[in-house]
């Protein structure tokens, strides 16, 4: 079953590199950004379960003193190179079935976060640090995953190009759309 998961990855990461290296800035007419989803966040620092698809939650609450202080925090995408501010993926929409997000601590016992409809995930659940393995769970039950996260803040790293080596965006293929 994970071997089809990563056979579509495989396909939709070599569309989205060539996007990525020679289109034009990815913005719509109006300015905003261009989404797989068509949607994205426009309401800037205004505290909401769907502001700022993308962006560091866990750094800017931190850092601000402003917002909740999450232990895991991101956004799930429907491409690996989506930009700041564009909603994401939350689940198969003809089917409302959710894709899960995973976390493992040092207690083994899995905690599942389900992303809204921006795509946004977060929690403020205790776990016990570090954590040792995050998942990315469709509804049929195909996953991506991430040994040891060095912590909670996933779109720190996580960000449209990737940084401190992180592909891109924490995904799933586009069925959230
Ligand atoms: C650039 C800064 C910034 C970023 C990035 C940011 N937030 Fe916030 N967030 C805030 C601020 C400021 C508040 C508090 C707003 C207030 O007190 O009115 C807040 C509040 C919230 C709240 C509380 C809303 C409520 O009803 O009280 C939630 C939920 C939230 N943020 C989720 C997130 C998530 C999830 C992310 C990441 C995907 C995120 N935020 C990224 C600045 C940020
Ligand atoms: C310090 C940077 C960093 C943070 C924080 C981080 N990641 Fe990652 N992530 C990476 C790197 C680097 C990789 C690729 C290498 C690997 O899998 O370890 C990766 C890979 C992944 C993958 C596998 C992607 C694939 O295509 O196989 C998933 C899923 C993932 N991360 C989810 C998460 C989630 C969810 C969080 C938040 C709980 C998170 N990551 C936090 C850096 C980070």
């Amino acid at each position: 079953m994970s071997a089809r998961f990563f056979a579509t990855l495989a396909a939709v990461t070599a569309l989205a590199a060539g996007c990525v290296s020679s289109d034009p800035p990815a913005v719509i007419p109006g300015g905003g950004p261009l989404c797989a989803s068509g949607r994205y966040w426009t309401r800037g620092d205004t505290g909401d379960n769907f502001m700022h698809p993308g962006r560091a939650c866990v750094q800017c609450h931190t850092e601000s003193a402003r917002g909740p202080i999450f232990t895991v925090a991101g956004t799930l995408f429907n491409a690996m190179h989506e930009e700041n501010e564009c909603f994401g993926n939350s689940g198969d929409p003809t089917t409302g079935l959710k894709t899960w997000i995973e976390v493992v601590d040092q207690t083994n016992r899995p905690f599942i976060i389900e992303p809204n409809i921006s795509g946004n995930f977060y929690t403020t659940h205790e776990f016990r640090f570090p954590l040792k393995r995050v998942r990315v769970i469709t509804p049929s039950g195909q996953f991506l995953q991430m040994d040891d996260p060095p912590s909670g803040d996933c779109n720190s790293c996580h960000t449209r190009e990737g940084t401190a080596g992180a592909p891109g965006r924490v995904y799933a293929p586009n069925n959230g759309r």
